[in-house]
């Protein structure tokens, strides 16, 4: 199983990064392959909606940190990727991120439910951490986060949502969440089998 690990928090032993950690932790020696990027880390731009992955081209031509991420993602069975609410949206770190995520769609993505490029049977698991304790308040935002992600042609996808992460305990992983990421685990490495 190949996996790519994304943190999108500027803070790489957060939350996000422990709950992937664990995850990782989980998937034991079928994880061998993982690779982890910190986007903090990396120099990019957003989309600069220059279409030619709608037209010449089935892959981003952005030259920048993010081309090895994209490329992997690309070459992965299993995508996790964290990402903190910051300001009621997920941080810019994981927002430029997915606004590249368009070239993952073919040209004909208004008009063809299936028009994703992603190969078949890639997973991907999106740890989104809040501060606020209550999930309804930013449901809305895992919900259409994955809509885009189910238009790009990830076959599963596996959201872990995790409320309440204030300051202080990032190396705790709360016990829901430990339940959470074992039933993601058990499904993932089914599927691997
Ligand atoms: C700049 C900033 C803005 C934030 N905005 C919100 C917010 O709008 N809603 C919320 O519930 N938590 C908010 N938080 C709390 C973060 O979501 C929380 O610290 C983060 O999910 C923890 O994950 P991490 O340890 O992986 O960074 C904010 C934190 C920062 C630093």
């Amino acid at each position: 199983m190949k996996i790519t690990n994304i943190i999108g928090s500027p803070k790489p032993h957060g939350y996000g990064g422990s709950i992937e950690k664990a995850l990782l932790g989980l998937l034991g020696h079928h994880g061998t392959k993982a690779r982890t990027f910190e986007l903090n880390e990396l120099t990019y731009r957003g989309c600069q909606a220059c279409l030619t992955c709608k037209t010449t081209s089935d892959v981003c031509i952005a030259q920048d940190g993010l081309t090895p991420v994209l490329k992997e993602i690309r070459e992965s069975d299993v995508v996790i990727i964290s990402a903190p609410i910051f300001m009621g949206e997920v941080s810019s770190q994981a927002k430029g991120l997915f606004d590249r995520f368009y070239s993952f769609l073919g040209p004909d993505f208004r008009t063809n439910p299936k028009s994703g490029r992603l190969a078949p049977g890639k997973k991907l698991v999106f740890i989104l951490t809040q501060g606020n304790p209550d999930e309804q308040t930013y449901a809305a935002v895992l919900a259409r986060h994955r809509r885009t992600f189910d238009m790009c042609g990830f076959a599963e996808v596996y959201p872990v949502q995790i409320c309440g992460a204030r300051p202080g305990s990032e190396t705790q992983v709360p016990g829901r969440a430990m339940a959470r990421l074992a039933e993601v685990a058990k499904a993932l490495l089914r599927s691997a089998a």
